[in-house]
């Protein structure tokens, strides 16, 4: 019997990949074969990467910055090509609190870099692959996109706000192209230490977790334009 032969390495950028979900889809992704940009603003964490994973490119940038956003699409573009797969995934949680306690200044950068951080990086990659004619982009949502609980309404502003642009992306994207909404499930990461506290260390690590996701994000396809989806187990 012949082996199938392999897939061709897919070219993935990723926002938000120096902690958490980003971080182990990086190891995921490159252990499968495929190619990774990254980009997240802990300078460290970038270095490291690049050094632990030569011939991927990882870049210090801050998604709520639309010009440092352009630069990094162009370099993404120039460097590794038109992605495959956009995986807008950098995000923040808002330490819990009332709505009416928690100060403009945190509500804004918690809108700046969920909301309008993923508007940059669609402005900035999605010309390119409409002009290629291909590409997934998933942005990364919650349950928290379509259910709510009290002290974390500005992060479910945020993450409602995700799942309206993605289904409306979605109606303007070429035929061949998607556009899909993914909750990843509950992990215990830093985010959900700010949400949950202790308790957050009784679900899943990312490591696990990435089992499922990196499987989940390599089967979208263009069928799943306009779905929101949810990764299941843990
Ligand atoms: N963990 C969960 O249970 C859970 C549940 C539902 C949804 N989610 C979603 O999953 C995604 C990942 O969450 P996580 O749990 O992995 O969070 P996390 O551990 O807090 O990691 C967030 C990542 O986003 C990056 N980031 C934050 N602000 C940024 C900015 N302005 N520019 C560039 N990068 C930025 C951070 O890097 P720097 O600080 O270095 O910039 C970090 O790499 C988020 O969209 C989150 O809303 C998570």
């Amino acid at each position: 019997m012949t082996k199938p032969s392999p897939r061709p390495p897919r070219r993935i950028a990723i926002t938000g990949v120096t902690r958490g979900l980003g971080r182990v889809l990086v190891d995921g992704l490159i252990a499968e074969g495929h190619v990774v940009a990254g980009c997240g603003r802990s300078e460290a964490a970038i270095q490291a990467l690049q050094r632990q994973y030569a011939g991927n490119r990882f870049s210090v940038m801050d998604v709520t910055q639309d010009r440092q956003v352009a630069q990094w699409a162009a370099h993404v573009l120039k460097t590794v090509g038109v992605p495959d797969l956009l995986i807008c995934n950098a995000a923040l949680m808002n330490d819990p609190a009332p709505l009416w306690e928690i100060d403009a200044l945190a509500f804004d950068r918690l809108i700046d870099t969920n909301v309008k951080g993923v508007a940059n990086t669609l402005r900035h990659f999605l010309p390119a692959m409409i002009a290629a004619g291909k590409g997934i982009v998933v942005t990364v949502s919650s349950s928290w996109g379509k259910t709510t609980s009290p002290n974390v309404a500005p992060y479910c502003a945020s993450k409602f706000a995700i799942e309206g642009l993605t289904q409306a992306l979605a109606q303007e994207l070429p035929k061949g192209m998607a556009a899909v909404a993914v909750s990843p499930g509950v992990i215990a990461t830093d985010m959900l230490r700010q949400a949950f506290g202790a308790d957050a260390d009784n679900h899943d690590g990312p490591e696990v977790w990435a089992k499922r996701a990196v499987p989940f994000l390599l089967r979208l396809t263009a069928k799943h334009n306009g779905q929101s989806l949810r990764i299941e187990g843990g």
